[in-house]
Formats: structure tokens, sequence, C-alpha cells
């Protein structure tokens, strides 16, 4: 059966077809909803001409206290997503107006949010993955100029790939923030306090006294896991990572992950 949602008055589906304003936007067919947040609804889509799946996004004020321009904010999203390495971050094919909204197309990913993986993955092994493929897409897509911004666990996308050898977890940034943050806390140093915030969420069950403890790790009176001798080896065999990181931020995120002033 065909398709059918209404999301606002002036934005909603019916038989498959998007209606943004007056206005239809006619080379997708839409067959549900792959997600939804404070800023718009992204679509699963499939592009008629060429016959391949697209993620849509409409860029919307659906909540929060935010009164940014939506097609302005849409824009320099978009820019940024499309001046980044489509290795570590969804394709973007375009983006344009169709009445007084902005849309825009990428590649659909068939996968979970790293927040909704980290909930049934416990294990050392996927949580050490987890953390080294995050860091590495993180790595990827920060330069002096560009940088993500708002990159939490809801932001990233999880999937397999298959490879000559089996399977593989990959992972993808979306959802650029637009550093309209003003006041406090400036845009950079934002995206920083996410990125650490985000992986010490990831390594959280095994960030203890006690775990360590548990598995006879040397813990020499520090106050956490992650600063006993275990993850001082883990983070070393991050060391490109953490160490590039720490040279793009001035100061030493390894350093402050073992707990060093
Ligand atoms: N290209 C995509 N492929 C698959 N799912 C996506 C894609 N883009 C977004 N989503 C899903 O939609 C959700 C909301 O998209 P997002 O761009 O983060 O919107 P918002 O700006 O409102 O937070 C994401 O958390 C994800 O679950
Ligand atoms: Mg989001």
């Amino acid at each position: 059966m065909a398709f059918k949602v209404k999301i606002t008055k002036d934005v909603f589906v019916e038989n498959g077809t998007l209606h943004l304003g007056k206005q239809t936007v006619d080379r997708f067919v839409i067959r549900g909803i792959l997600g939804k947040g404070a800023n718009g609804v992204v679509f699963d889509a499939h592009h008629l001409v060429l016959n391949q799946p697209r993620a849509i996004k409409v860029w919307l004020k659906l909540g929060g206290t935010d009164t940014r321009d939506k097609v302005t904010q849409g824009i320099a999203e978009a820019q940024k997503l499309a001046a980044s390495d489509p290795r570590h971050v969804v394709m973007i094919y375009d983006a344009e107006t169709a009445g007084q909204y902005l849309y825009s197309s990428m590649e659909k990913i068939t996968g979970r949010t790293l927040a909704e993986t980290l909930k049934d993955s416990d294990d050392l092994h996927t949580r050490w993955m987890l953390a080294r493929g995050y860091i590495h897409a993180i790595q990827s897509t920060t330069t002096s100029s560009l940088y993500h911004g708002d990159a939490h666990p809801g932001n990233v996308m999880v999937y397999d790939e298959d490879g000559d050898y089996g399977t593989m977890m990959r992972m993808k940034l979306l959802d650029f923030g637009t550093s309209l943050f003003s006041g406090k806390e400036n845009s950079r140093a934002r995206h920083w306090r996410i990125v650490y915030e985000t992986f010490v969420r990831i390594i959280a069950p095994f960030n203890s006294k006690d775990w360590a403890l548990e598995q006879s790790i040397p813990y020499e009176g520090r106050e956490d896991a992650l600063r006993c001798a275990y993850f001082d080896d883990v983070i070393d065999g991050l060391g490109m990572e953490l160490g590039h990181l720490d040279g793009l931020v001035g100061f030493s995120l390894g350093a402050k992950l073992r707990g060093e002033p």
C-alpha cells in the first residue's frame, strides 16, 4: 500500500508522493520515515529514475527552542556534508528548495544509530570496535576549517558492509552541527566536548574501578579504569588517531582520557 503520513499541515506524503507547500517532489517515491529530530524529518525514499534507495531530509522546526531559519540552517548543514569525505559521512547527492522548504537527497544507510547500537552491545570487543570506528570517523572528517560540531551517538550511523573477508562494521556521521551556538562555548570547543563525552559513553561499562579489579588489571590507585594499565594500552592502540586529535585540538585528548592534567 502506498505510504501516507502527515508531518505538518504543509508537509505530508500522499500515495507515496512528498508534498512541500504547494509543490511535490516528483523523482522519488516515499516508503516510510527513517528518523525525526528537532530540525526535520528524514524519509525512506526511492529514486524512480536511477532505481536506488535514498534518504530525503526536509528541514523543519519540529521541536526545541531554536528559532533559526531552517532553510539557512539546512544549506549550511548540507554544504558541510558535501565538503566532507563520503567514506566517513553520508553521501549527499543534492539539496534544493521547494516552496519555502529545503530538502536534500542522501544515500540511505541501512543500519542503526550508535545510540541504538550501544543499547545491546555490552561486550568489550564490540565497544572497543565502536570506539575505534568513532574516533577514526572523527579524525577523518575534522580539519582546521571543518568539523562536525554535534557528533553525539544519535548522529552516527553504524552498519555492516560485505567484503572479501566477511562482514565489517562501518560507521558514518550525519547531521552536521551548524555552529550557531553563540555565547558560553565556542563551536569548536563544543565539538571536542561532544567527541570526548561520546567516547567516554562508548567505553562506559569498562571505565570503572570495579571492572578493572575484576579483570585483575593493575589499578595503581588511579580513580577509574581508564587510567589503569589496561586502558593505557588500549588508548595507545589508538595512537595515531588520538595523536592526530591532540594535534588538532591543541590539547591532549589522549592525556585527558588517561586522566592526566
Ligand atoms: N542518510 C540516512 N540514512 C539512514 N537513516 C538516516 C539518514 N539520515 C538520517 N537518518 C535517521 O534519521 C534521524 C534524524 O536525522 P538527522 O539528520 O539527525 O535529523 P535532525 O537534524 O532532526 O537531528 C537520524 O538519527 C537517523 O536515525
Ligand atoms: Mg540528529
